[in-house]
């Protein structure tokens, strides 16, 4: 969603803050800004669209200011026009602004009584004058924030310019984020670190209601209440190298290929090289609490809580705890009985998705612990959960999810694998042969994805249908789920992923010549673990079959994506994939792997924007 850059230094701020606001456009945006402040006059130029529209406007400019800010739009309040698009200036004041002044309503009938004009229909807008009316009163951008935040109702961050302080710039984080990142004689405001990350990897991240003050070459952290604070400096784990696309096309297909070496990354740390059995060495923390855990309730969205289908599976098969799966957007309103032994478990790849930090505070509410897999280090739902498990996938840049995805899977694996050894249920000699085939994996989707060739003849083929149904039983149901939502993310295709025992309850009403039909059907090829974690397996493979038959009977274009040496479904299926042997467990990591690649190839072949397709945000931050 909106991304801000802001930059206070000794260069002319054009190309930094156009080069921030493309490191930024993966958020999601409908249009975007830059303002510069130049000899006390700040300067804004916006536009509707992409950045290379603004960046036209801007081509012929040159500054001879060294403070500005900038930002993307992605639209709340307003439509995305250049009207609405951020810099909002009013008087002296220029300010850009993420999230939602929830009171907007309340505060714009005051300022209106007092003959403010407004130009937009943002609720930005109405920041821009609080601010303004303060430092007409003659307040400091500092007097006039501590004035105007204990006003204002609702999650936001900001930055603001007064013409009058050419040499100041000052952000506020309140629940959105807003990082601070420094260098010896400059420094810099961001949504997120991907925004800086080539320019330093020294930064502050701000807490709740924390101001960051930025002037040349020095920077103040102050409380809500105006207190100066020794912020604590960080250095990031990421480099800025991490954000190319190495060659790749776009950033979503480099990401499918790094899913080998970002399960590795996620993995290691995780093994005790004695017992050669998975140790999260941050579980130890809560290790009693797990032991008499009765219930886990999972709470994501999107791609995130289609893991936490698969971890359902996993938890309820290794650990024996029952568990439930919630949309973020559903839990807290359906007044969860959020029992005394249970916990809750967040998963995001951001850490900023509104409605699962919400499911976080709801669960805070009921004093239950908070467990979260997260990808983004210092974001608000690892600085708020109990235990964090990060996933070391590194930055995921393309809109569409996909090596966050299959890390988030791997921890999963783990925690229940680990659960299950804490409360008893799986014999540690039961755990040295799932770890084994899980320190195989990396060699496994390394193998998987040697099958792009195959995958890309497919698409060819699809390219035009106008259907896709995906099946799937046990836990290949929440690939089907997933695969869906890839292919309909990012190439606009009517998709559904269903269980496949569902078939007859209606959707094979929409089964004709046109659809294709993709059946997951892999098999458990680790035979140990087939008696103690996946008799199912096996045979829902029978019933599978029958469901294929039923497609095929209706003139269904069916793949099938199974298990290399299989001879059943391929003879059934008009397309085939032979996925690596592998157990029940592994089986859904590496059956994403191809879906992933189709909808990929499906997407380029139909001509869309792959990385950032149209309306979605990477990262949703309001409701
Ligand atoms: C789909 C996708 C989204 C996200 C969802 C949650 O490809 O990326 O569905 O999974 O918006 O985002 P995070 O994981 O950041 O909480």
């Amino acid at each position: 969603m909106c991304g801000i850059i802001g930059y206070n230094g000794i260069q002319d701020p054009k190309g930094i803050l156009l080069d921030g606001l493309k490191k930024l456009e993966y958020r999601g945006y409908d249009s975007a800004g830059i303002a510069i402040l130049e000899n006390n006059k700040t300067l804004v130029f916006r536009s509707e669209g992409k950045i290379n529209q603004l960046e036209t406007k801007l081509s012929t400019k040159k500054f001879n200011g060294s403070l500005g800010i900038g930002h993307t739009r992605w639209a709340t309040h307003g439509a995305p026009t250049e009207n609405n698009a951020h810099p909002h200036q009013v008087g002296a004041v220029t300010l850009v602004h993420n999230g939602i002044i929830e009171n907007y309503l309340e505060h714009k009938s005051h300022l209106e009584k007092s003959n403010a004009v407004f130009k937009s229909d943002t609720d930005t807008e109405i920041l821009a004058h609080l601010f303004n009316q303060a430092i007409k009163l003659g307040l400091s951008l500092k007097e006039a924030c501590l004035k105007i935040l204990p006003t204002l109702k609702g999650s936001y961050a900001f930055v603001a310019l007064n013409d009058n302080q050419p040499d100041q710039m000052i952000g506020v984080a309140n629940g959105a984020p807003l990082i601070v990142g420094l260098t010896k004689n400059e420094n810099y405001l961001a949504s997120d670190v991907q925004a800086i990350l080539n320019r330093t990897n020294k930064v502050i991240y701000l807490k709740d209601g924390q101001i960051a003050l930025c002037k040349k070459g020095e920077v103040e952290i102050f409380t809500p209440e105006g207190t100066l604070l020794k912020p604590e400096i960080k250095t990031l784990h990421w480099t800025a190298d991490q954000m190319e696309k190495s060659g790749y096309r776009h950033y979503m297909l480099k990401e499918i290929h790094e899913q080998s070496q970002a399960i590795a990354n996620t993995i290691s740390g995780n093994i005790d090289p004695t017992s050669e059995t998975i140790q999260i060495p941050e579980l130890k923390k809560l290790q009693d609490k797990l032991k008499n855990l009765n219930r886990i309730s999972i709470v994501a969205c999107g791609t995130a809580r289609h893991a936490g289908l698969v971890g359902k599976y996993y938890l309820e098969k290794f650990a024996r705890v029952s568990t439930d799966v919630d949309f973020g957007s559903e839990f807290r309103y359906r007044q969860p009985v959020l029992e005394k032994n249970s916990l809750t478990l967040l998963i995001s790849q951001s850490g900023e998705t509104a409605d699962t930090l919400a499911a976080l505070r709801e669960s805070r509410v009921h004093e239950v612990p908070a467990l979260s897999i997260c990808n983004v280090r210092e974001s608000s739902l690892a600085r708020e959960s109990d235990i964090v498990l990060y996933t070391n996938a590194g930055p995921e840049i393309g809109v569409a999810s996909t090596k966050a995805f299959t890390t988030q899977l791997t921890f999963l694996y783990m925690f229940a694998v680990q659960l299950g050894q804490i409360r008893g249920v799986i014999s540690p000699e039961y755990a040295k042969e799932l770890t084994n085939d899980l320190m195989h994996l990396p060699f496994l989707v390394d193998k998987t994805l040697r099958l792009e060739k195959q995958i890309e003849e497919i698409a060819l083929n699809f390219q035009d249908n106008p259907f896709f149904f995906y099946m799937g039983r046990d836990n290949q149901y929440p690939i089907a789920l997933e695969s869906a939502l890839k292919l309909k993310e990012i190439s606009y295709a009517h998709a559904e992923g269903y269980p496949a025992g569902e078939l007859k309850h209606g959707p094979i009403a929409l089964i004709d010549r046109q659809a294709a039909v993709i059946v997951l059907a892999t098999q458990n090829t680790s035979p140990k673990t087939f008696h103690e974690a996946g008799k199912s397996d096996n045979i829902l493979l029978e019933k599978i079959l029958s469901n294929l038959q039923q497609v095929k009977a209706r003139g269904g274009q069916i793949l099938s994506v199974g298990t290399e040496g299989d001879t059943v479904f391929s003879k059934e299926s008009k397309y085939f994939i032979g996925l690596p042997k592998a157990s029940w467990a592994i089986n859904p990591i590496l059956s994403t792997i191809p879906m992933q690649l189709l909808a990929y190839h499906i997407a380029s072949l139909r001509g869309t924007d792959v990385d950032k397709p149209r309306n979605l945000a990477k990262s949703v931050t309001v409701e």
